[in-house]
């Protein structure tokens, strides 16, 4: 058990929360080293070890500090990163450039050219222009890039619009088109310092059907066949992205294998229909490694109670260590941790402390009555909300904590306010 309740006290990995509230202080963000090594093998038993040529790139984005790349590293994963911050860490933390796989839809000169020294193993092209640049920044150093096309294959996703990314009017990913998708591949394929390896799609995220998966995925398969017609050239490599949901209140959490074996399924199918070998085939889970390893601690400071319309119970954190509930109404659950076996028979609004209406984490929990001083855990917290943080209101973003059976460790310092002006000239 991750999260457990032992004399009212809420525990994560072995951990007393109201323990490391007391150390480390709060807003906190923790993370359950076992919960994300528990992903890991998940992935690894029932996708790499069962399929051959296949691997993990973690997308990065969804939570990056040095000590998650060190993870990943030990779970033998690669990694997706998607801009030079995320590409640095990387490299600071030693992972191995051939791991690194380069996203996005907008990568800048300079970006391109740390991948290229470091020698990273795989761009995700989005379209012609960054093709041209990079095969220029090639030529100039005398060096080839291994390139998989991110295509928009049109699919619309259940997802907020916000986390949709597969859909026809999409920033992200080659259109289509016959007239675009097939000169660009044709380009590419005669590039001198470019590999062209195949495709690459992202249909969106925190999923929990895989009908968009499996139609981008034919989707995909159909531009496979005919870049063989056209051009009589096999695609070796496919990237499936991620998207695969994760629990944050009531959800169903479907394994990975209902997303990868029915996709896998239709791959092998189809290349040996074609009779060429079948391509390696690479997955970009985020969310579904990190969010449920995450949990956010917070204290609980003054309490409103507004006659027949509502109460707020405002914490020392907010928007601007999780912007996930203001972005796109993300939904979360949460737990006084220091009162964990309290019936819930209050409900309560949870707003933060920031200068903005919409600063609200969790509306109308169910809660034991909450006094100031309690301690307030949000659960599922790990993807996307110490990566999304800011110093909105200056702020200071919160300290990173790993958990293992019982034992703690500080990965990330909490921002000083010398930290918040480091940057300033005066
Ligand atoms: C290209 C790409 N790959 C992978 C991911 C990870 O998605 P998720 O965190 O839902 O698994 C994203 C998320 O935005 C993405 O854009």
């Amino acid at each position: 058990m991750i999260r457990e309740v032992k004399d009212n006290t809420l525990y994560f990995d072995g951990c007393s929360t109201v323990e490391l509230a007391k150390k480390y202080g709060t807003p906190l963000y923790v993370f359950s080293e076992t919960a994300i090594h528990r992903e890991f093998e998940e992935l690894n038993a029932t996708f790499v070890s069962k399929y051959p040529n296949t691997r993990v790139a973690y997308a990065s984005k969804a939570f990056c500090t040095v000590a998650m790349y060190r993870l990943c590293q030990a779970n033998n994963a690669c990694i997706d990163v998607v801009s030079g911050g995320e590409l640095y860490t990387a490299m600071q933390a030693g992972y191995p450039a051939e791991k690194i796989e380069f996203n996005g839809n907008n990568k800048q000169p300079e970006e391109i050219a740390m991948a290229l020294d470091y020698g990273i193993g795989r761009f995700i092209v989005d379209g012609l222009q960054e093709l041209t640049l990079l095969e220029a920044m090639c030529a100039e150093r005398g060096k080839t890039a291994n390139v998989l096309f991110r295509i928009t294959p049109g699919v619309k996703s259940d997802s907020h619009d916000y986390i949709v990314t597969g859909k026809k009017d999409s920033k992200f990913g080659i259109p289509l088109d016959d007239d675009v998708i097939y000169p660009q591949v044709k380009q590419a394929i005669d590039a001198a310092h470019i590999n062209f390896m195949g495709f690459h799609f992202h249909v969106g995220s925190q999923l929990f059907d895989n009908g968009s998966h499996l139609q981008a995925l034919d989707i995909m398969l159909n531009v496979v066949k005919t870049v063989k017609e056209r051009f009589h050239y096999d695609v070796t490599e496919l990237n499936l992205g991620g998207g695969f949901g994760a629990v944050y209140t009531t959800e169903d959490r479907k394994p990975y294998a209902y997303f990868l074996d029915p996709m896998m399924e239709r791959i092998e199918a189809f290349f040996k229909e074609m009779g060429i070998n079948r391509p390696n085939v690479v997955i970009e889970p985020g969310r579904s490694i990190a969010a449920e390893a995450g949990l956010s601690l917070y204290t609980v400071g003054n309490i409103k109670e507004i006659r027949d319309v509502r109460k707020y119970v405002a914490v020392d954190g907010g928007m601007g260590d999780n912007i996930r509930p203001a972005l796109y109404q993300a939904v979360y659950d949460g737990v006084l941790a220091n009162k964990a076996d309290v019936p819930k028979d209050d409900v309560a609004t949870i707003c933060g402390k920031c200068c903005e209406s919409g600063d609200i984490l969790i509306r109308d929990l169910a809660m034991a009555p909450a006094e100031s001083g309690d301690l307030l855990a949000i659960f599922s917290t790990g993807a996307y909300g110490y990566s999304m943080a800011s110093n909105y209101n200056r702020n200071r973003i919160p300290a990173v904590v790993f958990v293992k059976e019982g034992n703690d460790r500080l990965v990330v310092k909490r921002q000083s306010y010398e930290d918040i002006l480091r940057n300033e000239i005066f």
